[in-house]
């Protein structure tokens, strides 16, 4: 298990962490959610070891992970992230060429990086793309490459930074089902947005903060139902829940079970 251990940060004079302790348990995908500036990406950026902390521990499977190179190299075939801006991981080749980079750099055979490149395409759908030079792709695609990038490194857990911004409404959902997929598949996932319908569905469990501090943490169905301080952190229930607690409709796992679960009501109703 990955655990962050009391740690605080400052860019600055101002402190940006304050005391953060979260653990990211196997098997799940843990939701952290704030608003812009509340520090989600900076939480993201000290577990991959792009910043170090002024203070705290993080903790990989119960050991300190170190600052040595040979760890750190090691750690990051481990544990890998994904940023916002996928421009900022590609390096504009043709698709299959950057996805296979990293591998390419660690000196795998030739034949693994072509089999893992494969299986990276497939599990993010984008197999067609294969052969195209990047710069044609639209955004959507140019995400899916930058995760599929990550993903043949085979990493145990997956930092996805609002993994969903910038996506239409079908990219937003696709994204959604690849990361329930890439969890059922048995990568570890840790992912931010402040778009509470999205973290709603697909997180196990959550933190929420509010200027660098946890303010509420929780499985899903405990803190996404903490409306008052999902609004203090300066954010807001998901729509389910504001159905369940407004009308007490069922308080469904995602948005289909919500209408299966709905229309059985219904059907019931009229018979
Ligand atoms: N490189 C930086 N230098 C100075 N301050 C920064 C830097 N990056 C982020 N910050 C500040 O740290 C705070 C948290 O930012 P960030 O972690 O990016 O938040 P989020 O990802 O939740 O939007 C914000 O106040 C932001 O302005
Ligand atoms: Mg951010």
């Amino acid at each position: 298990m990955l655990q962050l251990k009391e740690i605080s940060f400052a860019y600055d004079d101002e402190p940006t962490l304050k005391n953060i302790s979260m653990d990211f348990k196997e098997g799940r995908i843990t939701g952290i959610l704030g608003t812009n500036g509340s520090g989600k990406s900076t939480i993201m950026k000290i577990i991959t070891r792009l910043l170090v902390p002024e203070k705290g521990q993080i903790l990989y499977d119960d050991r300190e992970v170190s600052l040595v190179k040979k760890d750190l190299f090691q750690y990051r075939q481990e544990v890998n992230m994904v940023f916002q801006n996928p421009e900022q991981q590609l390096f504009y080749t043709i698709v299959k060429d950057d996805i296979g980079m990293a591998l390419q750099n660690l000196g795998y055979e030739e034949e693994e990086v072509t089999k893992r490149v494969q299986e990276a395409l497939e599990m993010m759908e984008i197999t067609h793309l294969a052969d195209r030079p990047l710069q044609y792709l639209s955004f959507g695609q140019k995400k899916r490459v930058a995760i599929a990038g990550m993903l043949a490194l085979k990493p145990k857990y997956l930092l996805l930074d609002e993994p969903t911004a910038g996506l239409d409404p079908r990219g937003r959902d696709k994204m959604a089902d690849t990361m329930k997929k890439l969890v059922a598949a048995g990568t570890n996932i840790i992912l931010t947005s402040h778009d509470m319908d999205l973290m709603y569905d697909c997180c196990d469990d959550a933190y929420l903060i509010k200027k660098g501090e946890v303010i509420a943490q929780g499985d899903k169905y405990q803190l996404f139902q903490e409306v008052d301080l999902l609004e203090a952190a300066g954010l807001g229930a998901p729509w389910i829940v504001k159905l369940h607690q407004a009308l007490k409709t069922p308080l469904a796992e995602n948005e289909r079970a919500f209408f299966e679960e709905v229309k059985g009501e219904i059907w019931s109703n009229q018979s």
